[in-house]
């Protein structure tokens, strides 16, 4: 009997980046899948979700997966999100970012003994926002702050410290203070938001690792850029370094990640890593709801990136893998370990190793890598082909002409990004054996 063919519907919802999604899209109807899997033949199609209006009396969606980059600054596709989780696995929810910002995350993977920089919350600068209405008493708003000696704070801290936006991004409020007048100056202009102050750590190497489901993928990250555009080349004078890493600091990096990512069910995360003058590893920025994937600034690193997510769309669409909505549910494991940390029934390397375990049970990490083996045996060829296309660098130009004001700067810059991309697909070719 012939089998039952399912369309299984990926949507993707990305309105701040072009050729993220672009490339997603077009690598999904060029793999133009039909999966056998549990008894049925699943034929993969994407489509884009639209802001529209929706009745929320039984919202559906026809979906298995979403990619969802917008509805932070979306309220009307968020509420449709959550409303529709149940039934669609969602990347990412806005249920645990909205809830966990940066600080939070700090103390908690601190309490599971990773090496987090000794950081303090501290409480907003400014609190117009609170008072501005004519109605807000003082004495009831104010009577809940308690004054507090900031010298104290940057004495606990040390010197030199970031104080940065506990939700931040982009760099933004971020500054990095050598001492106490510093920090007051930077304090005083920190305006609305609650800051942390966290020490800084002297660094030998910068790892952002970017997660999608299972997949991690650590990058070097050159903090000294002049332009945050050329942040993930290696230096100002060298683009990519193969094997920058250690292959024990490279597991780690990639473990923390995968652990984090698991903590809170997200599904793409960056997590940035410092590896201090010891050798240790310190994660210093790991809640990122939308990290950066934009060519421009990826550049070698993103075909991997548009691969890894096509991959886990892939998966979760056809195996229609479900998300939980308590996103804490592993928050009871991961704790027991941690007891055994502190306890001294383990050390700092036995943990990460278990933690680890309960993370690769949570992505299926296993069934994933069995289900690409099994049912895309052609992806990394179909990749291949499409980031060496014309078309591919079609949506290259467009991120080119979009990023780069200045229109005489772009035929340097698409050249630049170009030869980028062919040193990837050379590199593609060697590892897979293809023949020029
Ligand atoms: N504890 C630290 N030690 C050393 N450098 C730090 C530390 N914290 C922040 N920095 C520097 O400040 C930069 C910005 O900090 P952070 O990543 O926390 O802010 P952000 O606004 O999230 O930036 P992004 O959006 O690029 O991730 C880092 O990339 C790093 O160069
Ligand atoms: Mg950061």
């Amino acid at each position: 009997m012939a089998k039952r063919m399912l369309g299984d519907p990926i949507g993707i919802m990305d309105p701040n980046q072009f050729g993220f999604s672009e490339c997603i899209e077009r690598l999904i109807n060029k793999c133009n899948y039909k999966i056998d899997y549990d008894g049925e033949t699943h034929h993969t199609t994407v489509r884009r979700l639209k802001s529209r209006p929706y009745s929320t009396l039984g919202a559906k969606t026809s979906c298995r997966v979403i990619m969802n980059r917008g509805a932070h600054w979306n309220p009307h596709f968020n509420s449709f999100f959550l409303m529709v989780a149940p039934s669609v696995y969602l990347i990412n929810d806005m249920i645990s970012f909205k809830s966990i910002d940066k600080n939070c995350s700090y103390g908690q993977m601190h309490d599971l003994g990773m090496r987090i920089p000794k950081t303090w919350a501290i409480p907003q600068h400014d609190n117009s926002e609170v008072t501005k209405d004519p109605k807000a008493k003082d004495e009831l708003i104010f009577c809940y702050h308690e004054l507090f000696d900031l010298k104290e704070v940057g004495d606990a801290v040390g010197y030199p410290a970031y104080i940065k936006p506990q939700d931040g991004g982009g760099w933004v409020g971020v500054s990095r203070v050598e001492n106490y007048e510093e920090l007051h100056t930077a304090y005083s202009k920190s305006g609305k938001k609650p800051m942390n102050l966290q020490e800084a750590i002297d660094y030998t190497e910068f790892v952002r690792t970017v997660g999608v489901g299972p997949v991690m993928m650590p990058m070097h990250y050159n903090a000294a850029a002049k332009h945050s555009h050329d942040r993930y080349h290696r230096s100002d004078t060298q683009v990519v370094e193969h094997n920058f890493l250690s292959a024990e600091h490279y597991q780690e990096v990639q473990r923390l990640t995968k652990i984090i990512n698991a903590f809170y069910g997200w599904d793409h995360n960056s997590c940035e890593s410092l590896i201090d003058q010891e050798g240790h590893v310190r994660p210093i920025d790991f809640a990122n709801a939308y990290p950066d994937s934009s060519p421009i600034s990826l550049h070698y690193y993103f075909p991997e990136l548009v691969k890894a997510m096509v991959k886990w769309l892939t998966f979760c669409a056809v195996t229609n893998r479900k998300k939980r909505v308590d996103f804490a549910y592993l928050w009871p494991r991961f704790f027991a370990v941690a007891e055994k940390l502190h306890a001294g029934e383990l050390d700092y390397a036995g943990a990460m190793k278990e933690y680890e375990a309960i993370a690769d049970e949570h992505f299926d990490t296993k069934a994933f890598n069995e289900f690409c083996a099994k049912h895309m045996t052609d992806f990394d060829q179909v990749a291949l082909e499409f980031f060496d296309s014309d078309e591919f660098l079609s949506i290259l130009q467009k991120d080119v002409d979009d990023y780069f004001s200045i229109p005489q700067e772009r035929p340097q810059k698409m050249a630049h990004y170009t030869g980028i991309f062919k040193f990837w697909v050379q590199c593609e070719k060697d590892r897979l054996g293809v023949k020029a």
